[in-house]
């Protein structure tokens, strides 16, 4: 039997229902991730990172809802899932760590029962069995001591340390996939690196698939085998991280590598993309980018550019100096 891709996202929408009416946060974005894949997904601050990795997941709170588009995990169309169901999926065969460890920790439980408890809830072992298990994914997580974490409370444990903790606990039921949204922002830089390669090896040895959410392309490509670039609500760029990196096509990614920090750079300003993300209230028509854009052509000011393939298997682009298809505004 031919083995499923471990995630497909097909023409996914989703929106929040606001007093003025319906807000699009994600208009129709596509990708495939294989078994064991990583994929960076980046953009600027508000250009839909969250939600699509939320939306994955059904996790979409209110007002916000799946308007169109299907998710299928491992082959199942978990998107069509009732909530209970969705329920068992998430933190079982996806787990999702954010930015502040708080959000998964429980601040009035040690890290040992809420470990066990998790382990029990997802598996018929003793407790004793659980906390073994505990014990070994916190080893797994070069957690010092580990017999002593399990007895101590989450605010007696350094930030590193917690986020730490947190992959330890999204390891507790092996997923295949782990969503993981800008995991290490609220780390110091030294132990950001220390986290972000932790979670690479980890991927590695247990074959995960990761979504690795960022607004970093640097961390993106030392962790990621592929990118998707984000801008106010749409997919503009995505291929293998090593074409995006080194051959980024839509301006905008020319402008967000342009804007990483360089060795050799050091005392110069960086470079800034100039403007801003639109609100996505106010999204340009045409290419939502144009007015940022330095090599915008009047076509880009009506006509919204579709992703097309540039070569199979390699960059996929939406923006009209590729002469790709277009759909009018
Ligand atoms: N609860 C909500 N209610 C209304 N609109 C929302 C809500 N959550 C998100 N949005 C809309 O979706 C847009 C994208 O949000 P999202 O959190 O996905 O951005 P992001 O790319 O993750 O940004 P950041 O890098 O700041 O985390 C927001 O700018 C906002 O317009
Ligand atoms: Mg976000």
């Amino acid at each position: 039997m031919a083995q499923h891709p471990l995630l497909q996202v097909q023409d996914l929408v989703v929106k929040f229902r606001l007093r003025f009416g319906d807000l699009t946060a994600l208009n129709g974005i596509n990708f495939t991730l294989a078994p064991g894949e990583r994929m960076g997904l980046v953009g600027e601050s508000g250009a839909g990172k969250s939600v699509a990795g939320f939306s994955i997941i059904n996790l979409i709170s209110k007002p916000g809802f799946i308007a169109s588009g299907r998710v299928l995990f491992e082959g199942e169309e978990i998107s069509s899932y009732p909530l209970e169901h969705m329920r068992d999926i998430r933190g079982n065969r996806i787990s999702m760590i954010f930015q502040d460890p708080m959000m998964t920790l429980n601040p009035v439980l040690t890290i040992g029962t809420q470990m066990v408890e998790t382990i029990l809830a997802h598996s018929k072992v003793s407790t004793a069995h659980a906390r073994e298990i505990a014990l070994e994914k916190l080893a797994k997580v070069y957690i010092s001591s580990p017999g002593k974490r399990l007895g101590q409370y989450p605010h007696e444990l350094s930030g590193g340390m917690r986020q730490r903790v947190v992959i330890a606990i999204s390891l507790l039921t092996n997923p295949s996939l782990i969503i993981a949204d800008e995991p290490t922002t609220a780390l110091d830089v030294t132990i950001q690196a220390e986290v972000m390669a932790l979670l690479l090896e980890l991927c590695k040895n247990e074959r995960m698939g990761l979504i690795l959410i960022t607004h970093d392309l640097g961390v993106v490509s030392q962790v990621t085998e592929k990118i998707a670039v984000m801008y106010a609500g749409r997919i503009v760029e995505q291929g293998p991280t090593k074409n995006i990196i080194t051959s980024p096509k839509h301006p905008y990614t020319q402008g967000l590598i342009k804007a990483l920090p360089q060795a050799e750079n050091t005392g110069r300003r960086l470079y800034q993309i100039p403007g801003m993300m639109p609100n996505l209230t106010s999204i340009p028509p045409g290419c939502a980018f144009h007015p940022r854009c330095d090599q915008a052509m009047p076509m880009c000011r009506d006509h919204t550019p579709v992703l097309c393939t540039l070569e199979p298997g390699l960059t996929q682009v939406a923006c009209h100096l590729y002469g790709t298809s277009k759909e009018k505004a």
